[in-house]
């Protein structure tokens, strides 16, 4: 698989994606840059090593989004986003561990696992939230990083949200504008079930 420049995401990074180096990019309007979606109709994903870099996004919906279905397996591991400069874009940061195209789509246990997944030097203003972290209930995200977040929101809008996350766990390296107090700091206190079926 590859990186393509087609649909409506800026960047798209799907599955067997290692190594990848993407910087220099300048998004918008549209999507941002996205890995993912990735799991669909329960395929296994494998996605590890990459880095995007040296982004400018205006006045899309995501900044850098990772988006998996329920129902998959295998991993994204390893993914540095660093010196992101977004301007009224509506959603930053996103994690999505319940991507769905329909309505409604059946909760599941398995889930394509994430960790390693590095936020740094995020910097500018958003229209709706700063940080969406939704992750698997079965398979919480693990070791994720930020530091140098600065996100502003632009006033006129009448609704905000704060930041949010859901069974994700890592580290805040630097103090974050907004404070971000919903990552749980640590790993996880029951381990995750890492079997041969996540292992790439
Ligand atoms: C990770 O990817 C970069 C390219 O972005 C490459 O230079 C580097 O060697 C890779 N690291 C590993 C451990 O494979
Ligand atoms: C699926 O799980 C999420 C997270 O636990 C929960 O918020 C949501 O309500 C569930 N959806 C259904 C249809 O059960």
């Amino acid at each position: 698989a590859s990186v393509t420049r087609a649909g409506d995401d800026c960047v798209s990074i799907q599955t067997g994606c290692s190594n990848v180096y993407i910087h220099n990019v300048n998004c918008g309007p549209g999507h941002g840059i996205s890995i993912g979606g990735l799991g669909r109709d329960n395929t296994k994903a494998c996605v590890t090593n990459i880095t995007v870099r040296d982004i400018m996004m205006h006045n899309t919906m995501t900044g850098v989004r990772i988006k998996t279905w329920q129902g998959g397996s295998g991993s994204v591991q390893g993914v540095l986003f660093s010196n992101i400069q977004v301007s009224e874009v509506q959603l930053p940061i996103v994690i999505d561990q319940f991507y769905c195209d329909k309505s409604t789509c059946k909760n599941q246990s398995s889930a394509v696992a994430l960790s390693g997944i590095t936020y740094e030097k995020i910097k500018g203003t958003y229209t709706v939230k700063p940080v969406h972290f939704a992750c698997s209930d079965s398979l919480p995200c693990i070791d994720v990083t930020l530091s140098n977040i600065e996100l502003q929101p632009i006033q006129e809008r009448y609704h905000m949200y704060n930041p949010f996350c859901w069974q994700t766990f890592g580290e805040l390296s630097t103090p974050t504008v907004p404070q971000i107090d919903c990552l749980q700091i640590g790993k996880p206190s029951s381990n995750r079930i890492q079997s041969d079926y996540d292992s790439c």
